[in-house]
């Protein structure tokens, strides 16, 4: 099969449009609700995005976890799902598949991506040990750090250069990889980690051949390398459409590559396979009789691991559909429209675009505000506010205080508006960058934000805020003098 036939549909205008490659047949009513009752909406949420109701939200680009469409194939195959609590036919489908696709050995399955963070990090991380890795992901360090470890970050510097043209931003530095594992002493390091599509500087790829010079690395000093692929449908398309190398390698073979070079694979099944659940696989006898005993702890008997039967199904059905330039062209493509939308009103963007949605620059957009007053988040409860449109705070808010109780400022400030698979039309997208566009122009009249209810770990989630000042009332009522209807 061809796989890049999807980029050989041209328009006569030569206008780029990112051509759905599907069509919808069930779909789910939204409303936007008036200014007024928006403003009432983000007070009650205590200025936190994950606070609102649902109900309460127009567009809702939070994240792209478990909130992606779903295909015919993936919905048939949940009404063959065999409901036992040992054995289930299920299971062994699910794991066919992830064997066909990896060309690993066993799988491990669990409830979502943060529990297979859980068993690995139970298996590998002592007190006092470090996990070396690209970047880190909030879930990933937080139980890293509450088994007494520590992350070291070394993604090459281009990672966190906002704008760059660098096509692989998620590439490990290899110079820094092996600098921080003289410091610290190979038998300190727990693991190395690679993150696919890595998603807190703005869903940017990790290069096959980076990953080849890494794994090379760790296999001579006998390091445990273990692979994040949660975003690996996006990172996939980014290999096949910016590394030469293997641009004509069909998407198998460079999955295939990929699982070769890693000892665990683990994935959030809620991103890659567009349904709800998680897995480990690995090829490694060891590894494997390690982390089996705390399936059954923590998550559930080891043929479903916490999963519903049903999303397992349509886990199995999605995971192969990644193989799919089709299916894994869509949010790269929307990301990329989006992405010219905003440009075009002048919105501050992670360059290049990445995968799992758009990534403003909180930092430029709103320059008046200091990090301590959490400008990331008070520009997603403004973007809320003027348009009903949901994103989520990548900034200081999601990180955690240092042990001395101080701020922990984040590197970038950004703001997620998350482009979820096949949900939604470029008619969208105008209005989002329509609504950002105009609050650009009055980027003045946002302020910042301060705790109210602060929790001690991933304080992102479930922390309250408030707005320094009445801003959110100023900007509400500007919005109203140019848009009367205040919809
Ligand atoms: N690793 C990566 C790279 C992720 O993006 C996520 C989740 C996880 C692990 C944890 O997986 O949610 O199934 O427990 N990312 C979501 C997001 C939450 O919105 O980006 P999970």
């Amino acid at each position: 099969m061809d796989d890049n036939r999807h980029t050989k549909i041209k328009f006569f205008s030569g206008e780029e449009v990112p051509l759905e490659m599907h069509r919808a047949r069930m779909v789910q009513r939204i409303n936007l609700l008036p200014i007024g009752e928006r403003l009432k909406a983000i007070n009650g949420a205590g200025y936190n995005t994950f606070l609102l109701a649902n109900r309460e939200v127009f567009l809702d680009m939070l994240t792209d976890s478990g909130v992606n469409a779903m295909s015919e194939m993936q919905y048939a195959a949940m009404m063959m799902a065999d409901d036992s609590y040992a054995g289930s036919e299920t299971f062994f489908r699910l794991s066919a598949v992830l064997g066909e696709v990896f060309g690993t050995k066993y799988f491990l399955p669990a409830h979502q991506g943060r529990a297979c963070e859980n068993i690995i990090a139970n298996t590998f991380v002592r007190p006092g040990s470090f996990t070396i890795m690209n970047y880190h992901f909030t879930t990933t360090k937080a139980h890293i750090v509450r088994l007494g470890g520590s992350v070291i970050e070394v993604a090459c510097d281009e990672a966190l250069r906002v704008e760059s043209n660098c096509l692989f931003k998620g590439n490990f530095d290899m110079d820094k990889l092996e600098a921080a594992v003289k410091e610290v002493g190979i038998g300190n390091v727990a693991f190395v980690r690679i993150e696919a599509g890595t998603n807190l500087i703005g869903g940017q790829p990790v290069s096959l051949s980076n990953m080849v010079e890494v794994s090379n690395f760790c296999r001579e000093r006998g390091i445990p390398l273990i692979f994040d692929a949660s975003l690996l449908a996006d990172n996939l398309f980014f290999i096949k459409t910016r590394e030469a190398d293997y641009a004509n390698w069909p998407l198998v073979d460079i999955v295939r590559k990929m699982a070769s070079l890693m000892d665990i694979i683990y994935f959030s099944g809620r991103k890659l396979g567009c349904a709800r659940g998680g897995g480990i696989v690995t090829s490694s006898d060891e590894y494997f009789n390690r982390m089996r005993p705390l399936i059954p702890l923590y998550e559930g008997f080891l043929t479903y691991g916490g999963m519903s039967v049903r999303e397992m199904e349509a886990m199995a059905v999605g995971i192969g559909e990644t193989l799919d330039m089709h299916v894994i062209s869509q949010t790269p493509l929307f990301v990329n429209a989006l992405g010219e939308l905003l440009s075009e009103k002048s919105i501050p963007l992670v360059r290049p675009f990445g995968g799992l949605g758009c990534h403003i620059d909180a930092s430029r957009f709103v320059s008046h505000i200091p990090q301590e007053q959490y400008p990331a988040g008070a520009l997603a409860a403004a973007i809320y506010l003027i348009g009903g449109i949901r994103g989520m705070e990548r900034g200081t808010l999601s990180e955690q205080r240092n042990q001395d109780g101080s701020e922990h400022l984040s590197a970038m400030e950004l703001v997620r508006l998350a482009v979820p698979k096949r949900v939604f039309t470029l008619s969208h997208m105008k209005f989002v960058a329509d609504r950002i566009g105009w609050l650009h122009g009055n980027r003045d009249l946002i302020g910042g934000l301060e705790f109210d209810e602060e929790p001690d770990t991933l304080r992102f989630f479930l922390g309250r805020l408030r707005p320094i000042g009445d801003w959110p009332n100023r900007l509400a009522n500007e919005f109203i003098t140019h848009m009367e209807s205040g919809m």
